[in-house]
């Protein structure tokens, strides 16, 4: 716990976000263009506002990676934000004044009418603040993109031991998608709303036009699915290192997400054990590659638990699920008051999303990223990757039935 470390800085409409890794063994290949497949998949969606129309997400290396390979230092990147160069507040006031570090004499219009389910009102009282901005410009999601950039570099440590993330829609505004245990995940890539089920797809489309109409946002459901995961990362010894916990945790810190189930989740709830716990198989089913080796150690019949038990991983794909709630910044805003006078008003609005639930998929796969990474380096160590994978290969070849062990 605590090997990769990430720490985030920078405001939606600063001048830009800093991203700092540290933990990433020496070693790995990582480039600015692998890190924008991700940056530009966080971008896409529909029901997504403006503001995605502005920027260009491109995450420059500072530091930590050199002739394309890591060096085991911190890795620093800085993501620009466009719209503070050509942008401004929705009174016309440029970003450059408005988000200005230095004090500045423009006039511009403080932020009092304060929008229920943003973070305003608790941030504007605990941080004593009279503009709602200093709350709202750093609990954006604009800052997912510094995960996003991220969790890219904990997917291209994550690539040395097979580990694959992927993520599909599930549901939004009620419309729920037919769930598909394996996608084809390029198809999901090019759906509007990053959705395996066609005809669902098509629904969502029309719910979110709905909304749109209406001045109305909308929330759902995202999976995110880790392939090739190894049995036996985090553990059950303590409740902050079960893995279950750090990947809640990471998945319930994205913004607006309010739930997050594994596996078949809150269902087991309503059924009994026999039909929920996922039985393993005699090793003489044991499915085997090309090379006569077993695929993965201890498999299961099903997957119910969603690759997690005790805290620790069971070798099955990771399953992680996430329930993300409407966006608070509605066209047709709710009733509200002002920070100052306690009046009144309607809510403050400025460019918004209608929905996030696609971008959300990808956020989450950056944090199930992140834990996984943190998860490898706990348990396997390593300076360099090679060293890592060493050590990963050898302990594999001791998982499995007793006569194995010997080794
Ligand atoms: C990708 C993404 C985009 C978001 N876009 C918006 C938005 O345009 N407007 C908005 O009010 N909230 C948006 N949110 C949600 C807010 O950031 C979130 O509701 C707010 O920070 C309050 O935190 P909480 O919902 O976790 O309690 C977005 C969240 C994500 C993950």
């Amino acid at each position: 716990m605590g090997q990769f470390r990430f720490l985030s800085a920078g405001e939606s409409h600063g001048r830009g976000l800093t991203a700092l890794v540290e933990g990433i063994p020496a070693g790995v290949p990582i480039s600015e263009d692998y890190i924008q497949t991700d940056l530009a998949r966080r971008q896409r969606g529909y029901g997504r506002g403006g503001r995605m129309e502005i920027e260009r997400d491109r995450a420059e290396i500072t530091s930590g990676v050199r002739h394309g390979l890591t060096m085991g230092s911190p890795i620093s990147m800085l993501i620009w934000n466009r719209d503070w160069e050509t942008g401004g507040d929705p009174d016309k006031v440029a970003w450059t004044d408005v988000m200005s570090t230095t004090p500045t004499t423009v006039e511009y219009n403080r932020i009092t009418r304060l929008r229920p389910g943003h973070a305003d009102t608790p941030g504007i009282s605990k941080y004593q603040q009279n503009d709602a901005r200093n709350i709202l410009e750093r609990s954006s999601a604009r800052e997912s993109a510094a995960r996003v950039a991220a969790g890219a570099l904990a997917r291209g440590m994550l690539e040395s031991f097979g580990i694959e993330i992927h993520s599909q829609v599930l549901g939004i505004g009620g419309v729920h998608a037919r769930r598909v245990e394996r996608p084809d995940w390029s198809q999901v890539e090019e759906s509007r709303v990053r959705c395996a089920d066609a005809e669902a797809e098509e629904q969502m489309v029309a719910a979110i036009d709905a909304a749109s109409e209406a001045g109305d946002s909308l929330g759902g459901v995202i999976e995110v699915v880790a392939t090739g995961v190894p049995v036996g990362l985090g553990t059950h010894i303590q409740w902050d290192r079960k893995l279950s916990t750090r990947l809640a945790a990471a998945v319930m810190s994205i913004n607006a997400v309010k739930g997050v189930e594994f596996g078949a989740g809150f269902a087991q709830a309503e059924i009994r054990g026999s039909e929920v716990h996922d039985v393993i198989l005699p090793v003489d089913e044991w499915p085997r590659g090309e090379d006569g080796e077993w695929v993965r150690p201890w498999p299961r019949r099903s997957n119910n638990s969603g690759g997690l038990e005790g805290g620790m991983t069971t070798g099955e794909p990771l399953v992680v699920r996430a329930m993300v709630k409407p966006i608070a910044t509605i066209k047709n805003p709710l009733p509200s008051v002002n920070l100052e006078t306690g009046e009144l008003v309607q809510a403050h609005y400025e460019r918004s999303d209608i929905t996030f639930v696609p971008t959300c998929g990808v956020i989450g796969e950056a944090m199930v990223g992140i834990v996984l990474a943190d998860a490898i380096l706990e348990k396997f160590g390593g300076d360099h990757i090679d060293e890592t994978v060493r050590n990963w290969r050898a302990f594999m070849k001791t998982v499995g039935p007793a006569h194995r062990v010997e080794g």
